[in-house]
């Protein structure tokens, strides 16, 4: 099913859309895990920065019941005040000629309300694998303090998966599969054996993108229930990067120039997946509307283009600090450049301007 990885720089928009996930029924997806389970005989608190970190996670821990979940969720009206934020459904592009020509605001509405279904699908799939990538974590990492650290935000990720599950089922009206690309970014995250690669996969980039994610969504959304529950998941997420960054910048200067290569290359071929999730391809499908000429459309107005820039504010600045960015001559650097998202570098967004 997956794309080689080894062809991703002259992948066109009919392989993009062309990746699907052809496996709509299933229920349970194996993948082979690698990596040693390592028990550490060591139980000295040796590194600070994670004791802290612990202490937060442990203090900061909330049920998914605290969220107002009798708030009445009205997908129409949330179509509609976005569009009005937007300047009106479609603005922005010239839909002479092409098969948006025709709809009126009643496919529109039906977009956006199937938008929203799938946004929160794949958010829901990215909790749950951020729920296993961080289990398979506290098996691997060889530190005392990372297995405790971790086993709060294996905690965290099943709250995220419940709150998700529960706001697609009660509020929101279907479901979609996993996005392809998400789905083969998740499965290369679980099969490698480094646990170095686990954290700069999960913590560093699929979490990094999620906090900018949930934040634009946050500063889109007017519904309450949905703020809410992101202002409480966005505060976790905060926590799992920063798990990430603590600990690869102790293990990244241990690391030949080869090894870090490697995570150069890892941490691009994850980021052009991070991009290919979000074109929303299932959703034309389940539309009727031709996938490949409504992928393009939408990926070529300025609010999309914003958004996916968006995206990477967080992880740039982050790969930068871990200096993957220039290590090996800038080869990351260069590949960054070529997907447009450098301008990121020194943003230095913080969470909460992020949260809005
Ligand atoms: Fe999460
Ligand atoms: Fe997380």
């Amino acid at each position: 099913m997956a794309t080689s990885m080894t062809r991703l720089d002259s992948l066109t928009m009919a392989d993009i859309v062309g990746e699907v996930n052809n496996a709509a029924d299933e229920v349970d997806h194996a993948v082979p895990s690698g990596g040693d389970t390592v028990f550490t005989w060591d139980y000295e608190r040796s590194r600070g920065p994670l004791v802290r970190l612990y202490e937060k996670a442990k203090n900061a821990q909330w049920q998914a019941s605290e969220l107002p979940w009798d708030i009445d969720v009205d997908q129409e009206r949330t179509a509609l005040a976005e569009a009005a934020m937007l300047g009106g459904f479609g603005a922005g592009a010239d839909l002479t000629g092409t098969c948006f020509e025709s709809w009126t605001d009643k496919e529109w509405v039906s977009l956006s309300i199937e938008a929203q279904n799938w946004m929160l699908s794949q958010f829901l799939h990215g909790e749950q694998g951020a729920l296993v990538c961080t289990a398979k974590l506290v098996q691997t990492v060889p530190w005392i303090d990372a297995k405790y650290y971790g086993a709060t935000q294996v905690m965290d990720e099943a709250r995220h998966v419940e709150v998700f599950a529960r706001y697609l089922d009660e509020k929101l009206s279907g479901h979609y599969q996993i996005n392809a690309h998400l789905e083969a970014l998740l499965d290369d995250i679980v099969r490698d054996s480094r646990w170095d690669v686990t954290y700069l996969g999960m913590q560093v980039l699929v979490e990094g993108l999620a906090l900018a994610a949930f934040g634009l969504i946050r500063q889109l959304a007017e519904e309450p229930l949905l703020r809410e529950l992101l202002r409480r998941v966005m505060a976790d997420e905060a926590r799992h990067v920063a798990f990430g960054m603590i600990s690869l910048s102790e293990v990244y200067g241990g690391l030949t120039a080869a090894e870090i290569h490697e995570r150069q290359v890892f941490a691009y071929e994850a980021t052009v997946r991070m991009r290919d999730r979000f074109l929303m391809q299932e959703v034309w499908e389940r539309m009727g509307t031709p996938v490949e000429e409504a992928t393009r459309l939408v990926a070529q107005m300025p609010e999309r283009q914003m958004f996916q820039q968006m995206l990477f504010a967080k992880i740039v600045p982050n790969c930068s600090k871990l200096g993957l960015l220039d290590a090996g001559d800038g080869w990351l650097r260069a590949r960054f450049g070529e997907l447009g998202i450098l301008g990121f570098e020194h943003v230095g967004l913080g969470d909460g301007e992020l949260a809005g």
